[in-house]
């Protein structure tokens, strides 16, 4: 059996939930903070992690099935039902179908369910996220040998998701994976966070968390997985090419043709944190470099 991820974070690196939920304010009040010359008490009462109840917690979160303003997904995502809910796996695969969540979960054991890690979308964060590894999802559908990619979509239903109104993007969003990445006992499939279930605009009830790379490799809400012999579309990558290509891996020496991708600062961290310099592969350089043997990170970007 292949080695499991051994977890190196402990409860002391992980964000708070609050701060986490609560993401929006939390940059809101930074912004405000500035403008006023730095008397910031908005942001000082944000990051002091103030506790919130889950129905006023307002996330920074991005999903444009639910729009492109800030607040939509939390205003709009409620609407979406995830009950039951069932992934179909085909393509290069030994046993397709459609596979109930429920019945994938009961067939997981304990230790195939676990928490984890850090991850960046500009702001550096350590969530505990709650799933199994996506390698647990395909050796249950079986990966025939001439597999080499995984391709992922996100539900699509225009009467639960008002964005699909707005061509932003080729709906249903897609994502992909090359094979190896996606057996990686990092890649994770993730159904809940700091130990409750999946809030609906975090991509409520399972999505991808992918530690290594940017954070919209991360697909939500996903219905369905494809096996494939051929590098599948990925919605940023046909919305704009030259800025989002496949691979996307957390790259400090890389800038995105429009902002520099050197540093980040720490969600969290207050208004007068220091930025820090980004970690290759988001510090998984260890774990995932032998991926990449011999490629050319700029190109394959
Ligand atoms: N998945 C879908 N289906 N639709 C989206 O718009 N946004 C992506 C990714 N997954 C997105 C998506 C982007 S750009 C990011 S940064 C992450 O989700 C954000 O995840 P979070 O809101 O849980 O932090």
């Amino acid at each position: 059996m292949a080695k499991r991820w051994q977890n190196d974070l402990g409860a002391a690196d992980i964000t708070t939930e609050a701060v986490f939920m609560n993401r929006r304010a939390v940059l809101a009040g930074m912004a405000a903070g500035a403008a006023v010359g730095l008397t910031g008490t908005a942001a000082q009462a944000a990051d002091a992690g103030a506790p919130n109840d889950w129905d006023d917690i307002t996330s920074y979160c991005n999903y444009y099935e639910f729009g492109t303003g800030k607040d939509d997904p939390k205003k709009y995502a409620h609407t979406l039902t995830t009950t039951p809910w069932s992934i179909k796996i085909d393509g290069l695969v030994d046993r397709p179908g459609t596979y109930d969540l429920g019945q994938i979960l009961d067939k997981m054991t304990i230790e195939q369910r676990i928490y984890r890690f850090r991850c960046v979308e500009a702001w550096s964060m350590v969530v505990p996220w709650d799933g199994f590894e996506l390698a647990d999802l395909l050796q249950m559908a079986g990966v025939k040998s001439d597999a080499k990619y995984v391709a992922f979509e996100t539900v699509a239903r225009r009467e639960e998701m008002p964005g699909l109104r707005y061509p932003v993007l080729d709906w249903p969003y897609v994502e992909g994976l090359r094979l190896d990445e996606a057996m990686h006992p990092l890649t994770l499939m993730a159904t809940g966070i700091y130990g409750k279930p999946m809030p609906n605009q975090n991509g409520a009830p399972i999505r991808l968390v992918v530690p290594w790379k940017y954070g919209f490799k991360s697909i939500k809400s996903i219905v369905r997985i494809t096996l494939t012999d051929r590098q599948p579309p990925t919605a940023w990558n046909k919305a704009n090419g030259r800025e989002y290509g496949f691979y996307s891996n957390v790259n400090p020496t890389v800038d995105h043709p429009r902002w520099s991708q050197a540093t980040e600062r720490k969600l969290g961290g207050g208004l007068f944190s220091r930025r820090q310099p980004t970690l290759m592969f988001n510090g998984y350089d260890k774990e995932v470099s032998k991926l990449y043997a011999g490629m050319d990170l700029r190109k394959f970007y």
